[in-house]
């Protein structure tokens, strides 16, 4: 019959073997093996302190629990699907191998405030690991820029050549963005480091726990102050894929900028062999697979972002199963996030850039058309005159086929007397770039700063 079942006690008749399956997380939810040994160690210790178990139990749950980890380790625990998840194979275990010991470590707790721990404490670590890896994509971003400092390229809005820039300031734009989601991942961690056990199942405990005893050893900052609310919410879960969505949808704007400039019309750089693939058909073939993939995948973020959201949207308090359904799109994301830095950071590091190919189509486009508009200015025509008087001389470029660096004095004039020789000298692509000196600015002094602002980590 059910005796099996740690819940064995108020049931006649056996699960039904689908049902067992059907409502099973131990295929996904064994990953927090770890942290679930880890929290009933410090649950049984507090238990222990507090006189709630005999010392000896202590002793034994603990011994017991190491060994277990020790087996899944090595691969040898036998995870069982009737024993439902991670929390009640583990427990079922320890009391085959300890006896009573083992059946008394579950006193004051319940698997739902146990589940939020276990996914508090696996979420903690892998958001320090996701912040490691945001810091080796914006080591690689800075190594760039500043190996290829100077290097001119076009500057677009609506993907039409602007104003010219420095490959490196665009560069940079990536590590302010990889900053915030850092800075964003930081702030949620404060909220994710708070210890939720000691709810028990929802109103709290009958036994005299000591839950600043548990957030000690555990390492929290806090305890939850709401029974009902530590077993029921899932913001931080929430609030960590909010912010892995927004540094997906980073790496698919700069996923979708790298498969643009590596195509035979931009050619602005060459991804390495190793991060491309070929066609079967095509054997001239270079695709960009890995940007490719991670403009994906940034769907399956964003997915699970909607897929917790609506989970959660309609519980009442306090735990429902339906929230077992946090842990795919989470340990998804957690996934997908942290394969995506990897692989950016190794894939942008090896990039190698086409300087020429750049410096050209940074000459297109009229570029240095604003720089002639803001020298009006500074003779002392007013900014809308000065736009209406460049507007008719690319009118003109274009009808001549020329570009602007080529017209004569006697040609600028015949738009604006103001205009002399020394306009040369401020539509060079250099001239331009290094006139926006202004903090923010793409002149080469100011990246220079930038680039050691960022390196001495501010
Ligand atoms: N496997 C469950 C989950 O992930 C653990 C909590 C179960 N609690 C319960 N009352 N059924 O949510």
């Amino acid at each position: 019959m059910s005796k099996d079942k740690l819940w064995g006690g108020r049931f006649t008749q056996p699960t039904d073997k689908f049902v067992e399956e059907f409502t099973a997380s131990i295929d996904f939810d064994k990953r927090l093996y770890h942290q679930d040994i880890r929290g009933s160690i410090a649950h049984a210790r507090m238990l222990g302190k507090q006189g709630i178990i005999p010392m000896e139990d202590v002793l034994a749950i603990e011994k017991g629990l190491n060994e277990i980890l020790q087996q899944i380790e090595a691969g040898t625990f036998d995870f069982s699907i009737s024993l439902e998840d991670i929390h009640m194979n583990i427990e079922a275990r320890l009391s085959e191998k300890i006896g009573e010991a083992g059946k008394r470590l579950h006193t004051g707790r319940s698997r739902n405030d146990q589940v939020a721990l276990d996914i508090r404490l696996y979420l903690r670590d892998e958001i320090v690991a996701i912040s490691a890896y945001l810091d080796m994509l914006i080591d690689a971003l800075i190594s760039q820029a500043e190996a290829n400092l100077g290097v001119i390229m076009p500057g677009f809005t609506h993907l039409q050549t602007a104003q010219p820039i420095l490959f490196s300031h665009h560069m940079l734009a990536y590590v302010e963005m990889c900053k915030r989601d850092k800075a964003r991942m930081e702030d949620c961690l404060k909220r994710v480091n708070v210890l939720p056990l000691g709810a028990g199942a929802l109103a709290g405990t009958t036994f005299p726990i000591d839950r600043e005893h548990v957030a000690e050893i555990l390492d929290f900052s806090e305890v939850t102050r709401n029974s009902l609310d530590s077993v029921s919410d899932r913001d931080f879960a929430l609030e960590f894929i909010a912010a892995a969505s927004i540094l997906m949808m980073h790496l698919s704007r700069f996923s979708e900028e790298l498969i643009l400039w590596s195509t035979s019309e931009f050619k602005f750089v060459e991804l390495s062999d190793s991060f491309c693939t070929g066609s079967s058909i095509m054997p001239q073939k270079k695709n960009p697979d890995v940007p490719e993939l991670v403009r994906g995948k940034t769907g399956r973020v964003y997915g699970n972002l909607m897929a917790l959201l609506t989970v959660m949207k309609g519980l009442p308090l306090a735990y429902n199963k339906d929230m077992q359904e946090d842990k795919e799109p989470l340990f998804d994301t957690i996934d997908t996030v942290k394969g995506s830095l990897k692989i950016f950071a190794d894939m942008i590091r090896e990039m190698r850039i086409n300087v020429s190919t750049m410096r050209a189509a940074a000459a297109k486009g009229f570029s240095t058309a604003t720089d002639v508009a803001d020298y009006l200015v500074r003779k002392g025509l007013p900014f809308r005159d000065a736009h209406e008087v460049v507007g008719r001389a690319v009118q003109y470029c274009i009808e001549n086929e020329m570009e602007l660096k080529e017209l004569s004095v006697a040609e600028w004039q015949l738009f604006s007397g103001k205009i002399d020789r020394d306009i040369f000298a401020c539509i060079t692509l250099e001239a331009s770039v290094n006139a926006r000196a202004a903090t923010g600015g793409t002149a080469e002094e100011r990246v220079r700063m930038e680039i050691e602002r960022l390196k001495a980590g501010k």
